[in-house]
């Protein structure tokens, strides 16, 4: 690696200019700052990656995002609810296979029925845990009040991606409307922080119209905003979207995960102390591209645990991997594929973010 580039990494100085020149990295350079990243990692954080067993427990959405295969407008997907004995199920299979955590996922929701059912669901699962299994939420934009409800049930820990930080390119993802505000979205990010929760982000990458300059921002972003977690990948294009129509001024798909790589390395450089999963959407276009994030500093992974009758329904993206394997599967095929890269499952551990335990320090 040119002695600059290495200078960068070395002194941390991240200006916009710099980490576009580091994100723009290839071949032999590029193989260097990955393994800076996982270095980093290994050094401050040990070789443990956490499990999150992910229920992804309904796919109805009120929300119309131009990139999202579940969107509200596209009547070519079965809409499902979970019963909350599926979810409870999935949160009992979650402890005894030794997850640590859960993370419970839908389509945007945001009427009482559904708050009041998330609420009880809460204390369902907590009970039925013995309150070991943590409990990450990732159900969009609400009220503070709502997180706030959510947080006292024993909600810990809340994602919510920005997308993209620059408000330009967000308004071009999504409808003109007050459902889908940049405005918005900043201040549930700031809501959930101030409520207590352990605050997660994050953005696609190799959007259309997206360039090094805003992904460079992108990572600004979430360092100012002292973010404790961040899940982020490449975007995939899904035939029944209306972005699906800017497929020709995408970046080739491979282009696409190794930016992907080269961001979780910097964040990992930048942000020492956070959690970075490594994303579904990352193995979806390289079989070992979860194994190629961790090696990058990730060290988070999502185990889908859906029942997996419901998984080819919440297609967000095409050819979403493992949507035909079973919960059973995913664990085995899991600790095998960490093993090969000298991981091991940090089990029986909530994994939380030690950023999260500086940051609100006082
Ligand atoms: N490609 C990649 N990621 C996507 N998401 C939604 N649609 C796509 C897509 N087409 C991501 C969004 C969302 C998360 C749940 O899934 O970032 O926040
Ligand atoms: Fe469901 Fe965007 S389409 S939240």
């Amino acid at each position: 690696m040119k002695s600059t580039i290495r200078n960068i990494i070395l002194s941390a100085d991240w200006t916009a200019k710099n980490l576009e020149k580091l994100l723009a990295l290839r071949g032999d350079e590029q193989k260097e700052l990955l393994k800076l990243g996982g270095d980093c990692l290994l050094k401050g954080r040990g070789n443990e990656v956490y499990y999150r067993g992910l229920v992804e427990f309904s796919n109805i959405c009120t929300k119309d995002c131009f990139y999202c295969g579940i969107r509200k407008s596209n009547r070519n997907t079965a809409r499902y609810d979970l019963s909350d004995d599926a979810v409870l199920e999935a949160a009992r299979f979650a402890h005894e296979h030794r997850y640590g955590s859960l993370v419970l996922q839908a389509g945007e929701r945001d009427d009482l029925v559904f708050v009041e059912r998330i609420d009880q669901l809460l204390k369902k699962i907590k009970a039925a845990t013995n309150g070991e299994l943590g409990i990450t939420l990732s159900l969009g934009e609400q009220t503070a009040e709502t997180y706030r409800r959510w947080f006292e049930s024993g909600a810990h820990r809340y994602l919510l991606r920005i997308e993209t930080s620059d408000e330009m390119l967000y308004h071009q993802l999504h409808p003109n409307d007050d459902k889908h505000n940049f405005e918005k979205r900043l201040q549930c990010l700031k809501d959930l922080q101030k409520v207590g929760y352990q605050t997660g982000t994050g953005v696609m990458i190799g959007l259309p119209g997206q360039t090094l300059t805003h992904l460079a921002a992108d990572l600004l972003f979430m360092k100012n905003f002292d973010i404790d977690m961040v899940g982020m990948g490449p975007y995939i294009e899904h035939e029944e979207t209306p972005l699906y129509s800017e497929k020709n001024v995408l970046w080739p798909i491979q282009e696409r995960f190794l930016i992907s790589l080269n961001m979780v390395a910097l964040l990992r450089l930048m942000m020492p102390d956070i959690n970075i999963a490594a994303t579904t959407a990352m193995q979806a276009i390289d079989p070992v591209g979860r194994e190629k994030a961790m090696q990058a500093g990730a060290n988070v992974i999502m185990p889908n645990i859906t029942p997996s009758n419901q998984r080819r329904n919440y297609l967000l993206y095409q050819n979403k991997p493992c949507t035909d394997e079973g919960a059973d599967d995913c664990s085995n095929c899991l600790s095998i594929r960490l093993e090969m890269i000298g991981r091991v499952p940090g089990y029986d551990q909530w994994g939380d973010s030690e950023h999260f335990f500086r940051r609100t320090k006082s």
